[in-house]
């Protein structure tokens, strides 16, 4: 294939993504893990799965960096995953170093490379990459508002016994406690969920919507979720490849959007072969916009907290 992407981390979710790339079979895939042969095991075995998927992208294993040289996109998923009990923000300190070297590495062979986020906590390993790659904010961009509005739409339907195919639905701010499921953006068949669903179903359904992750981290025990994930970081994958222009939520570094400056936090963007091509700015009502701003505030929260560790 003449496109590539390079997943870094060969856990759940690298290995889930690295997966639905060879199917999508839009780009080959290289798959990097400090740990040993993980990587090349799961590659080697990924790879013998297509002549029955029948999916032709080459995908290669390594613990070294070498194997992902030229790549359109990197993905960053190393790093710790939370336990039950843990919040996102309590892996800052061990996925800053994660992320730090992960992405200080991919560059050097991918320096024209777009930046795909998922460690958590997310919107501060964000600003981990940028300041390790020194790229503009188009090409690093954080994966998470995809996956947060995949719940609320899969709550909704659920809620509604109607098409997943029906729902649409927007979360803004940081990926955490403090994100803003928005449910007057989010509508079924073009109806705003307003009209179908009472405000009080509607607070419960966002209520696990915000927990959504840590619902899975509980049952799990072992770690966190990753088909969602996975599917999430693909269809950005696949919108920047195909340059699609398509309207996403995503984690981007804000510069007077939303009259906030030098933050990582989810916005609605355009994602094209270039990355981010555009903030979009939507209409919040004052509510909306002040819980975006503290969503915001959480994210500078950890970043003070990270100045701290340096
Ligand atoms: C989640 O919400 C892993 O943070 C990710 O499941």
């Amino acid at each position: 294939m003449d496109k590539k992407v390079s997943v870094i981390g060969a856990g759940n979710v690298g290995a889930s993504t690295a997966l639905r790339l060879a199917e999508l079979g839009i780009c080959d895939v290289a798959l990097i893990d400090s740990v040993g042969g993980l990587a090349a095991g799961k590659a080697l075995d990924l790879s013998e799965a297509a002549p029955i998927q029948r999916y032709d992208a080459r995908i290669a294993g390594s613990s070294e960096y070498e194997m992902t040289e030229k790549s359109d996109v990197v993905v960053v998923t190393a790093g710790f995953p939370r336990k039950p009990g843990m919040s996102r923000d309590d892996l800052l300190a061990s996925n800053a170093e994660v992320v730090g070297t992960a992405v200080r590495q991919a560059v050097r062979f991918s320096p024209d490379c777009i930046l795909i986020i998922v460690s958590n906590p997310m919107d501060a390993m964000c600003h981990v990459a940028m300041k390790e790659s020194g790229f503009p904010r188009n090409r690093v961009i954080g994966m998470a508002g995809i996956l947060d509005a995949a719940r609320f739409r899969t709550f909704i339907a659920q809620e509604l016994g109607v098409s997943m195919e029906n729902c649409e639905a927007m979360v803004l701010g940081a990926h955490g406690d403090a994100m803003v499921p928005v449910p007057r953006y989010s509508t079924v068949a073009g109806i705003p969920v307003t009209e179908l669903i009472s405000s009080e179903r509607l607070d419960a359904i966002v209520e696990r919507v915000r927990s959504g992750g840590a619902e899975v981290v509980g049952l799990l025990k072992t770690g966190g979720a990753y088909y969602a994930p996975s599917a999430a970081i693909v269809e950005m994958v696949e919108a920047i490849l195909k340059d699609k222009k398509k309207i996403l939520p995503c984690s981007a570094y804000l510069e007077g959007e939303y009259e906030m400056k030098g933050v990582f936090v989810g916005v609605p963007v355009k994602l094209g072969k270039s990355g981010i091509e555009e903030i979009v700015q939507i209409g919040l009502l004052e509510p909306e916009s002040e819980k975006l701003r503290q969503s915001a505030a959480a994210v500078r929260k950890l970043l003070e907290k990270l100045k701290g560790l340096s």
